[in-house]
Order: structure tokens, then C-alpha cells, then sequence
């Protein structure tokens, strides 16, 4: 069979039942990539030193235990939505894709104030994704890792054309100010990619998990029904258990990540930039040491400027690199997302720039 031109990289025609009870089998795309990236950064900056008018620490402290210099909270009319839909807009534009042309929208997040409807079915709609199915998925900071994995598999696997994977956080909303444990960590913003068609493999097999016996490491300070129960005392906020996470961050995500590498076919020395959850400086730089990344590979460090955004942090770190011109001619990145659950979710992938 001759090779596919780019024209013909599109799903096929549903495959027509045959005679009897059998099903037809859905058309199906050869592989899938990302096609186009997208962000938004709220406009507040939060500096530690503003920070630190309401909690009890330094700059200094902060500066040194996770490379955080500053973080973005969103204001009032910056909804979770609102970040949503403008960094969906810029990457549908860069894609050159019609909004009508999505056939999913993803949107992973765990700080979407309603139980139900789900974010993605606004996000949809404001975005005029007339013909997409659309749903929110929670699995913390790894949430936007995991919807790109769904997002290969809906387009390969035929249920949509062009698939919408958004990561986004309005954090700042579940945070005590005053937590000195946790207030300092997060931040607000939102990424986005289209996954769409391709004639080569553009998202390398997902290596992916959860660990439900430290469900409690990152969390709440109380479940909505206790409160609901209770509500004279304190509303919840997230907790974590920074050492414990940071610990099995720093350790057991390196062989996750070797894993994806593998999976993909690609060595570490192949690799043109490392894009790993922006949870902690520390975090990375342990990373780095032990995957024993070579020292021309950029590394993602937009934690400095942006705090842990949580699932929008993979993409607004990828949006950074391209921005800044770290990785110019894009090329082949690591993804490695994790957070509460505990889940992981990592993956190579082809930069949708170069
Ligand atoms: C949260 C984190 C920065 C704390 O750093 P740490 O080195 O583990 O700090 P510890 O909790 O051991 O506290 C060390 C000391 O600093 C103090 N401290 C804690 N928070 C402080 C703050 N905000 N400012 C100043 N001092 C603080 C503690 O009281 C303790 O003091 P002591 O030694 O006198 O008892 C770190 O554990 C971390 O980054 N963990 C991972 C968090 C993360 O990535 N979460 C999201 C995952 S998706």
C-alpha cells in the first residue's frame, strides 16, 4: 500500500456491520499528536512577600524549599471556565482547528466548584463546540497527563476527531491563606492541546497508576458532608503531607518515568526537553539527577514563576518552553505528571512546534 499523504491522515469511515448481529466497527485514525498548545496566566502576581503578609514564613524560606519566587491567583472574573476557554481558544488557534471540528473536550481539574454539571460541557459550549462530547476527569496533578493518554486513544481509537485535553486550576479558592504548609505551594492558570490525526505515532503508550492506601497524603481538612453536617466550623481546604509527598515524589516517579521512556522507544539522551509536574524545584532537580538527564536537555522550570497549578502545570510549562525559545525546533518531550490519589500518568510525546 502506497504511504498515506497528509490529506489522507483522517479517521476512516466507520467500518459497515456485516450480515447478522455484529456491530460496525468505528473508523480509526493510525496515530495521534498534538497539533496545537495553548495558555492562560492570570494578571495578579503574587509575590512571597505578599504572600508572607498573611502566613508565617520568608521569601527566603520559601525561595529555598521549593524555587517558588512568585504565583498568579486569579480575580473574580477569571473563573475556572473563563482560564478554560481562553487557553482552549489559543490552542485551537494554533492548531488551525474550528471549534465545530472537536469531537471531545477533556477538561481535568479538581477545583471545579459545582459536583455536577461538569466544567467541560461550558467549556464546550462557550467555545461553540457544537458537535463535542464533553466531561471533566479528577486525578490531581497528573489530571492533564491522563487526559492526554484518553485523548490518543479517543482519536486512534475512532470516537472523536480532534480531541480538546485541557488542565486547569482555581487553586487560590481552596487554600487557608494562612496554612503555612500549603498556602505557599499553589497557583492559578490554565493549558491546553488539540490531539489530532497523524501519519506517525506522536504520543508514546501511557505508563500510568494510582495508590488509593495514601489517599489521605494530598486532600482535604474535612469531606463537604462533614461540613455540611457542621458548618460552624472551618470550610475545607486542601491539606497535604509535604514530606511524604515529596518523598514519593522524588523517588518512585523516576522509574515511572523510565518506564515511559521505554515504553516509547526513546532514551534519555534522545530526549529534547524534560516536562515533569512543577510541584517543587527540588522535586525536579532530584528528577533530573537520577534519570541522569544530560545537561544540554531542557527542563521545565516554570515553577519559579507560576507556583504548582496543578493539572494545568504540564501544559503551561510546555507553553513556557515554547514561548522562551528553550526548545526551539520542539522535537520529543517527557511528561510526567502525579499528585493526589496518589496518581501518575507519564508519557513522550511530540512538541507541537519545529
Ligand atoms: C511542603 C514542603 C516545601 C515543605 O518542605 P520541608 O523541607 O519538607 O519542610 P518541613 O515540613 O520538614 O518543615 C521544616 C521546617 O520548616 C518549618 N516550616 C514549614 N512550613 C514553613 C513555611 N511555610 N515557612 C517557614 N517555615 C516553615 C517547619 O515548621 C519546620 O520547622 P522545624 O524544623 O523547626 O520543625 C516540601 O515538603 C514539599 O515541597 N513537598 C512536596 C509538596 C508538593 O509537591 N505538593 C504537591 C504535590 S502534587
Amino acid at each position: 500500500m502506497p504511504p498515506q499523504t497528509p490529506a489522507e491522515i483522517i479517521h476512516s469511515e466507520p467500518v459497515p456491520a456485516p450480515a447478522g448481529r455484529e456491530i460496525a466497527a468505528p473508523g480509526r485514525a493510525p496515530h495521534a499528536q498534538i497539533i496545537g498548545l495553548g495558555a492562560y496566566r492570570p494578571r495578579r502576581v503574587v509575590t512571597n512577600e505578599e504572600l508572607c503578609t498573611s502566613v508565617d514564613s520568608t521569601d527566603e524560606w520559601i525561595r529555598t524549599r521549593t524555587g517558588i519566587a512568585e504565583r498568579r491567583w486569579a480575580e473574580p472574573d477569571e473563573t475556572l471556565v473563563a482560564m478554560s476557554v481562553q487557553a482552549a481558544a489559543a490552542a485551537l488557534a494554533d492548531a488551525g482547528i474550528a471549534a465545530s471540528d472537536v469531537g471531545c473536550v477533556v477538561l481535568a481539574t479538581v477545583t471545579h466548584l459545582e459536583q455536577t454539571p461538569s466544567a467541560a460541557a461550558l467549556i464546550a459550549h462557550q467555545l461553540g463546540a457544537v458537535n463535542a462530547a464533553a466531561f471533566d476527569i479528577s486525578a490531581g496533578c497528573a489530571g492533564f497527563c491522563h487526559g492526554v493518554a484518553l485523548g490518543r486513544d479517543l482519536v486512534q481509537g475512532g470516537s472523536a476527531g480532534h480531541v480538546l485535553v485541557i488542565g486547569a486550576e482555581r487553586i487560590s479558592d481552596f487554600i487557608d491563606p494562612q496554612d503555612r504548609t500549603t498556602a505557599f505551594i499553589f497557583g492559578d492558570g490554565a493549558g491546553a492541546v488539540v490531539i489530532g490525526p497523524a501519519g506517525r505515532p506522536g504520543i508514546g503508550p501511557v505508563v500510568w497508576g494510582a495508590d488509593g492506601s495514601q489517599y489521605g497524603v494530598i486532600g482535604q481538612t474535612r469531606d463537604w458532608k462533614a461540613f455540611m453536617e457542621d458548618p460552624t466550623g472551618p470550610r475545607p481546604f486542601i491539606q497535604m503531607s509535604g514530606q511524604q509527598v515529596f518523598r514519593w515524589a522524588s523517588y518512585e516517579m523516576v522509574p515511572v518515568a523510565n518506564r515511559a521512556l521505554q515504553a516509547a522507544g526513546i532514551t534519555v539522551d534522545e530526549l529534547d526537553a524534560f516536562i515533569p509536574h512543577q510541584a517543587n524545584m527540588r522535586i525536579i532537580d532530584a528528577m533530573v539527577k537520577a534519570l541522569k538527564l544530560p545537561e544540554g536537555v531542557p527542563v521545565a522550570r516554570d515553577i519559579a514563576a507560576m507556583g504548582n497549578t496543578s493539572a494545568a502545570s504540564v501544559p503551561l510549562a510546555m507553553e513556557r518552553m515554547r514561548r522562551d525559545g528553550e526548545v526551539p525546533r520542539g522535537g520529543t518531550a517527557l511528561l510526567v505528571g502525579f499528585g493526589a490519589g496518589l496518581s501518575y500518568a507519564a508519557q513522550v510525546v511530540r512538541l507541537p512546534w519545529g
